[in-house]
C-alpha cells in the first residue's frame, strides 16, 4: 500500500528518493511521485502512474535543474479517487508553497473540503489528501511556523495519516503521524523519514518511530513536538534491515525465493525459541497472566496461521478458542478470562489495529504475532512475539506463514506448560518434532519440485478449484487456495471436506480440480470419494501414497505444515504459466492500511 520517504541530505534529494521509492514497490502501488527543492528554493513536483522507471524519466528529463537535498516521495495505492497523474502524491496548497505526502484516510475530508472551498481555496483533485495541504496553508498566513502550522492544521483532522509536508523556499520538512506509522533517523548524510523501514535501511543504524500526535522537522537536532508541545525524542531503535536481506540473487521472483527460503527461516525461528517451550521460559518471560479462553485475530494467510495455533490450543490445552476475522471483530462478546492473540507479519493491517480498539479485546492482554516488533501492533500490545521470518518482499505471504505457525505454536506449547495444562514430558516429545520442522520443509520442497509440474500442466486450463481438509488440515487447505487465488486470478474455493454435500459438491464436474490436504482425518476419505464419483480430478498432499507425499506426522498438533510448500508451488508454477506477476499480484498490497 502507499509508502512515504522524505529526506533532507547533504547530496541531493532525488539520489535517495529514487532507491527508497524502489525499496517501497514491493508494498503494491499504482502510481508514484516526488516534490523536490531546486537550488533557488522552488519545489518540483514529478508524477506518474507509471512504475518507477517513468520517474526516472522524468527526473532525466530535469537533468538541467540542481536539487538540493530535500524532497519527499510517495507510491500511492489508491483509495479515494481514481489513478490518474493528477490523484498522484505529492499534492500541494493553492499557492504551491506546501508539499504533501500522505498515508492513511482523512474521514471529515468531504466537511473540511466544503469549509475551505467556501473560504476560497481551490481543489485540484477529489483526494481526501489534498485537504492537509489547504489547512497547512490557511494556518500559515500570516507567517505561521511550519511545524505549528502542521500541528493546527491536524488538530481540525479525523482519521489515520503519516504524512511528510514539504516548505518551498527554506525546504523545511515537517513529518506527522497518527494510526499510521512513520519513523525518522539521523544519519551523517542527512535526516531520513519513511513509512516503512525498508525504504530508509540503506542509509541508517537506528531510528525513532513516532507515536500518534507526534510532529517532528526533519533536521539534526529533530524538533519532536507531541500535541504542540516540544518534548524529548523517544528511545532509538537498531535497524537490523540489511539491503542484502532482500537482493533475489539468482532468483527469477521473490516467491520463489521466500519459499526456498522457508526450511532455513524454520530452523533459525526454532532456534531462537526452542530453549523455552518445554519448560514454558518462553511463556513466563512475557509477563502475562494465564488464560482461560484464547481469541485469535488476523486476515488472510494471517488468520490461516491463526487458524493452525487454534487448532493446537484445543487439541493440546482443551481451552476454548475462537477465530476472528479481524474485520469482524468488534461484533464479538469479550470474555473476562481471556488472551488476545493478534496475528499478522505487518503489524500495521488496518482491520487488526481497528479490532485492537474494539470491544471484542476490552480488558483483555493483547499479544501480537508480527514479523515487524516496530509496528503499531506491536505498540499497542501487552506482549510482542517476533515471528522472525526476515524481509518478505512477495506481496503474497510465504515464509511469514510458516514462521507465524511455528513460532505461535511454540510459544503456546510453552504457555500451556506454563499454565499446567500439558506435561513437562509431553512438550518435550512435540519439542522433538518441532525440530523436524525444517527437514520436512525441505523435503516437501524436494518432492513439490517434481510432483506439481506436471498437475500445472494439467490444470492451465481449469478456471475453478476446490480445496478442502479436515481438521488440522482445514487451515493449509485454505492457505492453499488464498495463495491460489491471489496468484494466478482464478477461483479456488476452501471447504471443510465434511461440508462438500451441504453446497459446494454442485460445483463439481468431471475434472473439476480438487485439492485435498490429507492430515491423515479417517473420514476423509468418504469426501473425496463423493468427489471422485462426481468426475473431480484429485490431487492429494499428505502421507506417503499421496499424490504429492509430504506429510510425514499426522498426528503433529500443527498439522501438516509439509503441505504448505506445494501448495505455494502450484499457485506459483500456474501464475507464472497464465503469465502473472507471481511478486506483485493486481489489486493486492503488502500492508494493507485501509479498513
Ligand atoms: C496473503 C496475504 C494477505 C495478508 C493479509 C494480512 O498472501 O498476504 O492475505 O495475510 O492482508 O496481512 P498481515 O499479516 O500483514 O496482517
Amino acid at each position: 500500500m502507499c509508502g512515504i520517504i522524505a529526506c533532507r541530505t547533504h547530496r541531493p534529494a532525488s539520489e535517495y528518493l529514487r532507491i527508497g521509492l524502489r525499496r517501497l514497490e514491493y508494498r503494491g502501488y499504482d502510481s508514484v511521485g516526488v516534490a523536490l527543492q531546486a537550488v533557488g528554493g522552488d519545489v518540483l513536483r514529478l508524477r506518474t502512474i507509471g512504475r518507477i522507471n517513468s520517474l526516472e524519466t522524468l527526473l532525466g528529463q530535469c537533468a538541467e535543474t540542481e536539487f538540493t537535498g530535500a524532497g519527499i516521495g510517495h507510491t500511492r495505492w489508491a483509495t479515494h479517487g481514481s489513478v490518474t497523474e493528477d490523484n498522484a502524491h505529492p499534492h500541494a496548497d493553492c499557492t504551491g508553497e506546501i508539499s504533501v505526502v500522505h498515508n492513511g484516510i482523512i474521514e471529515n475530508a468531504a466537511s473540511l473540503r466544503a469549509e475551505l472551498a467556501c473560504a476560497g481555496h481551490s481543489f485540484a483533485t477529489p483526494v481526501d489528501s489534498e485537504v492537509l495541504c489547504h489547512l497547512i496553508e490557511d494556518e500559515r498566513l500570516g507567517g505561521g511556523d511550519l511545524v505549528d502550522a502542521v500541528h493546527k492544521a491536524l488538530s481540525r483532522v479525523q482519521g489515520s495519516w503519516a504524512i511528510a509536508v514539504l516548505e518551498e523556499g527554506t525546504g523545511r520538512i515537517a513529518v506527522a503521524a497518527k494510526g499510521s506509522p512513520l519513523l525518522v533517523a539521523h544519519t551523517d548524510q542527512g535526516d531520513f523519514a519513511a513509512s516503512d523501514i525498508a525504504a530508509i535501511a540503506d542509509w541508517i543504524d537506528e531510528f525513532r518511530v513516532l507515536e500518534d500526535g507526534d510532529v517532528v522537522e526533519l533536521t539534526n537536532t529533530q524538533r519532536w513536538c507531541h500535541a504542540g508541545v516540544v518534548v524529548s525524542p523517544p528511545m532509538a531503535s537498531r535497524c537490523d534491515w540489511r539491503s542484502e536481506d532482500v537482493e533475489l540473487h539468482d532468483y527469477t521472483d521473490y516467491m520463489a525465493k521466500e519459499i526456498d527460503e522457508q526450511p532455513h527461516v524454520a530452523a533459525r525461528v526454532l532456534d531462537g525459541l526452542i530453549g523455552g517451550v518445554a519448560n514454558g521460559r518462553l511463556w513466563n518471560d512475557l509477563g502475562l497472566p494465564a488464560f482461560g479462553r484464547l481469541q485469535v485475530i488476523g486476515c488472510g494467510t494471517s488468520l490461516n496461521a491463526g487458524n493452525v495455533i487454534a487448532n493446537l490450543v484445543r487439541s493440546l490445552g482443551a481451552l476454548p478458542v475462537t477465530t476472528v476475522v479481524a474485520s469482524e471483530a468488534a461484533a464479538q462478546v469479550p470474555d473476562p478470562d481471556q488472551l488476545c492473540l493478534a496475528v499478522s507479519q505487518s503489524g500495521e493491517t488496518a482491520d487488526v489495529l481497528r479490532a485492537m480498539e474494539s470491544s471484542a479485546v476490552d480488558g483483555s492482554y493483547v499479544l501480537a504475532l508480527t514479523n515487524n516488533s516496530h509496528s503499531t501492533l506491536a505498540r499497542l500490545a501487552d506482549a510482542v512475539i517476533e515471528c522472525s521470518a526476515g524481509p518478505e518482499i512477495g506481496v503474497a505471504a510465504s515464509k511469514t506463514f510458516v514462521c507465524q505457525v511455528i513460532s505461535g505454536s511454540a510459544l503456546m506449547i510453552s504457555a500451556l506448560v506454563a499454565m499446567n495444562r500439558l506435561s513437562a514430558g509431553a512438550a518435550t516429545r512435540l519439542v522433538d518434532d518441532l525440530r523436524r520442522v525444517p527437514d520436512q520443509l525441505a523435503a516437501a520442497s524436494t518432492v513439490a519440485r517434481g510432483a506439481i509440474p506436471p498437475i500445472v500442466d494439467e490444470f492451465v486450463d481449469a478456471d475453478g478449484f476446490i480445496f478442502i481438509g479436515r481438521g488440522s488440515g482445514l487451515p493449509y487447505a485454505a492457505e492453499g487456495a488464498l495463495k491460489l487465488k491471489e496468484l494466478t486470478y482464478r477461483w479456488a474455493e476452501c471447504c471443510p471436506a465434511g461440508e462438500l454435500k451441504h453446497g459446494p459438491l454442485a460445483l463439481v464436474g468431471p475434472g473439476t480440480p480438487i485439492v485435498v490436504v490429507d492430515s491423515g482425518e479417517p473420514k476423509l476419505a468418504c469426501n473425496v470419494a463423493e468427489v471422485a464419483s462426481r468426475g473431480g480430478r484429485i490431487v492429494t498432499l499428505g502421507p506417503a501414497g499421496s499424490s504429492v507425499p509430504v506429510v510425514d506426522n499426522v498426528s503433529a498438533p500443527w498439522g501438516p505444515i509439509g503441505a504448505t510448500v506445494p501448495l505455494q508451488v502450484l499457485a506459483r508454477s500456474l501464475a507464472l504459466t497464465l503469465g502473472r506477476d507471481v511478486d506483485k499480484p493486481r489489486n493486492l498490497a503488502k500492508s494493507v492500511t485501509v479498513e
